[in-house]
């Protein structure tokens, strides 16, 4: 059992799955939210491409630049949290070369994120292994990767057909072969989530994709409630909709019936 109070690094991320415990993962964008889940205990804080949709009302990932992620990271980092801090790639800022991974992952790491997440199999072998070469750790994203929503066809399951299994497992070691420290397992039947993990000597994080991977990550506002249509594989732990509502017009209501402000708000 790792203490509560050390800092996650890398290391101790992958010591997890021989230690047998479950990694807990959450996204997270900004610094009030890190705090918190870090004194949740999560293991790890993705600063995910999802802010495009859960923070900044997009409609996908394309959109979001490299700028903002970064400006996000940041924020998240001067949580000073113990949790691993994983900055994700957007959309074209590490597909092109991998001169072009290593200088935009750099910008991330001298962000405050303590690894990147890039999504991709073997197409993306090359930069994995340049990013790795220098010193920066990386996490992969399989199954389900929604920066390729057109290519795929939308947000649908992956795994299903034979062919998607075997290249889902082939992506799977090439990544572990390049030198990723884990991978995320996106939106896949959960047979081919066990089978990838039990293949794999680094942890697997679930999303959408059952109970068999090394870890799961959920998206926070999914999580607390703050997301209009969340994916099915979500589960909603709280209603902080609900409770920012009812605070919000407890105020309007103060305000124009003269109660807010009261005495203790002014000399
Ligand atoms: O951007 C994100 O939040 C993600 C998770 C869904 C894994 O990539």
């Amino acid at each position: 059992m790792l203490f509560l109070d050390e800092k996650i690094t890398m290391r101790k991320f992958i010591k997890k799955k021989e230690l047998k415990e479950k990694i807990v993962m959450i996204t997270a964008y900004d610094t009030p939210f890190a705090r918190i889940a870090d004194k949740a205990g999560v293991d790890s804080i993705l600063v995910g491409d999802s802010l495009a949709m859960v923070v900044l009302g997009m409609e996908n990932t394309i959109n979001v630049s490299l700028r903002t992620m970064i400006d996000h990271v940041k924020a998240v980092a001067r949580a000073k949290p113990r949790a691993l801090i994983v900055g994700d790639m957007p959309f074209m800022s590490y597909e092109v070369s991998s001169k072009q991974a290593l200088k935009n992952a750099s910008l991330m790491i001298k962000g405050g994120a303590e690894a990147v997440k890039l999504e991709g199999g073997e197409e993306i072998i090359e930069q994995v292994k340049s990013l790795v070469r220098a010193g920066i750790p990386v996490m992969g994203h399989i199954g389900l990767t929604p920066q390729r929503f057109l290519r795929l066809g939308g947000y649908r399951m992956i795994g299903k057909k034979p062919f998607e299994e075997e290249q889902l497992l082939r992506d799977a070691e090439a990544l572990q072969e390049a030198g990723v420290f884990s991978i995320v397992v996106e939106y896949t039947l959960s047979e081919v989530a066990r089978k990838i993990t039990e293949k794999l000597s680094i942890p697997t994080i679930c999303i959408g994709s059952g109970p068999y991977c090394d870890g799961q990550v959920l998206v926070l506002h999914d999580l607390l409630g703050l997301t209009e249509k969340p994916p099915s594989f979500a589960k909603k732990y709280a209603d902080l909709s609900k409770i920012a509502e009812e605070a919000i017009s407890k105020y309007a209501s103060e305000v124009r019936n003269g109660i807010f402000p009261g005495k203790e708000h002014y000399t």
